[in-house]
């Protein structure tokens, strides 16, 4: 069933502190490395969305003791090398992460692992686990697209060093997973710009070291059950950070992840010339968390490449909004891989742009925005949540959006709407 919601962005200036969901990345990790260790682990604040579900319904088919049913925040696991064994296919839904970090997990079970995902991740790419995981000894099979379902056959390990050619956080997770239960040390490395939370973590439980800035080292051994508190996902942040941006307005986040993998959008904003300010003010296993203040709106366009386009990846459609609203151009390059997300995301920001009255135009790698008012309209999330949100607020900027298929939101964050609305009702 498709949902139409129509927003009605804040009629003037608003100013709002907000906390948002727990992180969507780091509640996955924390699941599945309190999993794989043996006993009983604490996990406060994991993220609220589909995507996280995913994972608990999958660690639950190995036998996993994961409490409350809803909202869970207990974890109690015989170890890895207790899981039990599942025929059937486990089915990710939505889930890229579950799939692609379980498929390291139980790379060195002694049978074979089926994973299967709805119609959008059975269309994404998996190829890129095979060459790490066969590395270590593990036998991974893809569709003849490379694609779901995936099958992983695991036995003994060994210890070995990669070079993964994406800046694939989660590729680099799956090898690290695995890597963890192998006989010896291993090493990977990859292009810079990931987020490194598993690597920070690993080493935060005595199982990593870092070898330089995107070299890591696994040091293999038996994984502590885990105590913590999962950070706000700068990721749903984002979402409000822009509509802070998109005009006069502040927004303040206590508690998000301040990962340099997740902090591009900041980096972009202040570029753009909007305040920002993050400080750091705690940590979790190693990897910072922090206050965030956002004071728009944006003055001049600007040019995203490199690192910093995969440190603001999962931000880049609202870069594409902000663009609008700034002076000038702004040029997305070396986004090529935001066509492989949840959907075609280069399509999806000149989709949304253009039915706001933008001007847009996608590259090979990216797109282009000029500066151009937006108007009220309509989109289609395409049953993308990070598309679905990014619609609801350009009407920050836009006036009213209506968003078909606002349901999506679900996957990360359900109280999306009633966040933003009431967040531009902030004074
Ligand atoms: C994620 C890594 C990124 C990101 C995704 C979540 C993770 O994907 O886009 O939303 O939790 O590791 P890639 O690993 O494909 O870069």
């Amino acid at each position: 069933m498709s949902v139409a919601r129509t927003f009605t962005g804040p009629a003037g200036p608003f100013r709002a502190t907000v906390v948002p969901p727990g992180d969507k990345s780091m509640s996955h990790r924390a699941l599945i490395l309190a999993g794989m260790a043996s006993g009983a682990s604490r996990l406060r604040g994991l993220g609220p969305g589909a995507d996280i579900a995913s994972t608990v319904w999958c660690l639950r088919q190995f036998g996993l003791d994961i409490a409350p049913a809803v909202r869970p925040e207990t974890v109690v696991s015989p170890g890895v090398d207790g899981w039990r064994a599942v025929d059937t296919a486990l089915d990710a839904a939505n889930s890229g992460t579950t799939v692609r970090l379980l498929a390291g997990a139980v790379a060195a079970r002694p049978v074979t692992t089926r994973f299967t995902g709805d119609p959008s991740l059975r269309q994404r790419p998996m190829r890129r686990l095979i060459a790490p995981l066969m590395a270590l000894g593990a036998v991974v099979t893809v569709s003849r697209a490379g694609t779901l379902p995936i099958t992983v056959t695991g036995g003994p390990l060994l210890g070995t060093t990669v070079w993964i050619p994406e800046a694939s956080a989660q590729v680099r997770s799956a090898f690290a997973l695995a890597a963890v239960q192998a006989d010896g040390v291993s090493t990977l490395d990859s292009p810079p710009g990931f987020r490194d939370h598993t690597e920070r973590w690993l080493q935060a439980l005595g199982r990593g070291a870092r070898r330089g800035d995107t070299t890591f080292e696994i040091h293999p051994g038996p994984l502590a059950p885990l105590d913590l508190t999962v950070p706000g996902d700068p990721s749903s942040a984002a979402f409000l950070w822009t509509a802070a941006a998109l005009r006069t307005a502040e927004v303040t986040t206590p508690g998000v992840s301040l990962n340099p993998g997740r902090t591009g959008l900041l980096d972009v904003i202040a570029t753009m010339g909007a305040g920002v300010e993050a400080t750091v003010t705690g940590e979790v296993l190693g990897d910072p968390v922090g206050t965030v203040t956002v004071r728009g709106p944006v003055r001049t366009g600007t040019r995203v490449s490199g690192e910093l386009t995969v440190r603001t990846l999962d931000e880049l459609p609202l870069v594409g909004l902000l663009g609008c609203v700034a002076e000038g151009e702004t040029v997305i390059a070396d986004a090529a891989e935001l066509r492989l997300k949840e959907s075609d995301r280069i399509a999806g920001t000149v989709r949304l742009v253009s039915s706001l009255g933008g001007t847009v135009e996608a590259t090979p790698d990216g797109f282009r925005v000029v500066a151009s008012p937006l108007r009220p309209g309509a989109y289609y999330s395409g049953g993308d949540h990070r598309m679905a949100m990014a619609a609801a607020t350009a009407a920050t900027a836009a006036g009213t959006v209506t968003v078909v298929g606002m349901e999506a939101a679900a996957v990360s964050w359900p109280a999306f709407a009633e966040t933003l609305e009431l967040m531009w009702s902030s004074r």
